[in-house]
């Protein structure tokens, strides 16, 4: 595909992301469970763990778009594909959940997503096994958080439980897949640069 082709679904991405609701093709996870009654402190901290989950698929949706502009090779292009359909259900779900419980998305969208892919782009330019590298070493970060957000969301709040669950599985794959595709193991100060990354992200979206 021409380079400026690229970039045009590139933008198109982008503006589907930040304005358009996603799509989702599996159901949304916990669908037939009960939406139990929560107090409002509750409600207020299920909302910020779901924002802050929202925030993190409108990361992953620009990552992998940057990804998949500069990966090489084709296979590697294909895996990236399949793993960015199943973020946008991730990001399908969370909006949903945030839109049930009452809440708002983060007014930084457009910002988050902005970095995050132009980090997709700098790791695809470095090569597959660094570009690889690099997402597994994200999902692993990410997977790591959401099991955080398991023990921290409300125990009634079974609906965004069920979500959030099913999305740290498909992480692990994401992150296993990477691996298999060649992905190799980055520096520990990069990992621990990336640690700090996200939680800036996360502290802020908790918020705002
Ligand atoms: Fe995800
Ligand atoms: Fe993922």
């Amino acid at each position: 595909m021409l380079k400026v082709d690229k970039l045009i679904i590139g933008f198109d991405n982008a503006l589907r992301t930040l304005l358009v609701p996603a799509n989702t093709i599996r159901p949304v996870p916990g669908r037939n469970l009960p939406e139990n009654e929560l107090s409002e402190a509750e409600k207020r901290e299920s909302v910020a763990l779901m924002r802050i989950n929202h925030v993190g698929e409108v990361c992953a949706q620009a990552l992998y778009q940057g990804q998949a502009l500069t990966a090489r090779n084709v296979t590697v292009q294909q895996a990236l594909s399949q793993a960015a359909r199943e973020e946008t259900e991730h990001l399908a779900w969370t909006e949903r959940r945030i839109a049930e419980l009452g809440g708002r998305k983060s007014f930084l969208n457009p910002l988050w997503y902005g970095g995050s892919f132009t980090l997709g782009l700098v790791a695809g330019v470095l090569g597959d096994k660094w570009n690889l590298g690099f997402l597994a070493e994200t999902e692993r970060q990410v997977e790591a958080h959401l099991a955080d957000h398991l023990r921290r969301l409300p125990y009634q709040d079974v609906r965004s439980r069920a979500i959030v669950s099913q999305m740290k599985v498909d992480e692990a794959c994401h992150a296993t897949m990477a691996i298999s595709h060649g992905g190799g193991e980055l520096p520990l100060p990069v990992r621990l640069a990336m640690k700090l990354g996200s939680k800036t992200m996360t502290r802020t979206a908790y918020w705002v």
